[in-house]
């Protein structure tokens, strides 16, 4: 009934209790999910676990906080994209929390980084995970001078202001809500979760951080996207079903992924 639109299932710690974390997912309906790369050097891992099992699929990419990572340059992304499992260019974007009042130039390789994945987007046709913290400005700017509304995309791990919200959105992209959105003090993100319109609306875990109330501080994984499904459905006063559904179609759609 639930998709997991952004785990790290291929992570040490949740990777080796696989056979558990999947066979949860069963259990609690969660029918697939997307495991996001962080980079290249782990990024066999993604592909290896996408591989071995029909219900998950992989991205590729290197995430913005990681100033020591092999940088990818288009044709490398372009031609690891190639992959039939391969659904989504990320995850990329900026996060500008560590910087704490210092200038941008201690995180130069930033922007560059962010720009190479947006072009492998469109080399591929292949959708964008944006992850974007502190960083709402410059992210949507770059977005539009890079034209990522041509491939569109998701911004993950939503925790922006509607704003910023109506601005992805204008941009051709969707929004993904984690388990954050069950916390008692998330009100802002509450309130957007029930304006986001339900066909541009998608759910992650984030696993394995981030898990949603009532497994906050403990490790994450997929099956609890059935709890954070279930918070928002009664957020936006629909049954859990209803909002399971839509946004299951949601991620068949923005990833064009025909067969079930
Ligand atoms: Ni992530």
């Amino acid at each position: 009934m639930f998709i997991d639109s952004h785990c790290h299932i291929n992570l040490s710690g949740i990777a080796q209790r696989l056979p558990d974390v999947l066979e949860q997912m069963q259990i609690n309906s969660v029918t697939h999910a997307l495991c996001v790369s962080i980079d290249l050097d782990t990024f066999p891992s993604v592909l290896k676990i996408a591989h071995a099992y029909p219900h998950i699929f992989a991205s590729v990419g290197v995430h913005p906080d990681y100033e020591h990572a092999r940088e990818p340059d288009v044709d490398e992304l372009i031609s690891l994209a190639q992959d039939p499992k391969v659904i989504a260019i990320g995850e990329t974007g900026l996060d500008y929390y560590q910087l704490k009042g210092r200038t941008l130039d201690v995180m130069a390789w930033q922007q560059p980084r962010f720009r190479t994945h947006i072009q492998a987007a469109r080399a591929t046709g292949k959708p964008l995970i944006i992850h974007m913290r502190s960083a709402a400005k410059d992210t949507l700017r770059i977005m539009q001078e890079e034209g990522a509304a041509e491939v569109g995309g998701v911004m993950h791990c939503f925790t922006e202001t509607w704003d910023v919200a109506q601005a992805a959105l204008t941009q051709n992209f969707f929004i993904s809500l984690s388990g954050i959105v069950t916390f008692k003090n998330a009100i802002k993100i509450q309130e957007i979760a029930k304006k986001v319109p339900l066909e541009r609306l998608l759910l992650e875990t984030d696993s394995p951080y981030l898990a949603p109330i009532p497994y906050r501080g403990k490790p994450n994984e997929p099956a609890y996207v059935s709890h954070i499904g279930r918070f928002v459905a009664q957020l936006r006063g629909i049954e859990a079903e209803q909002l399971g559904a839509a946004t299951s179609a949601n991620f068949f759609r923005l990833f064009r992924i025909r067969s079930k």
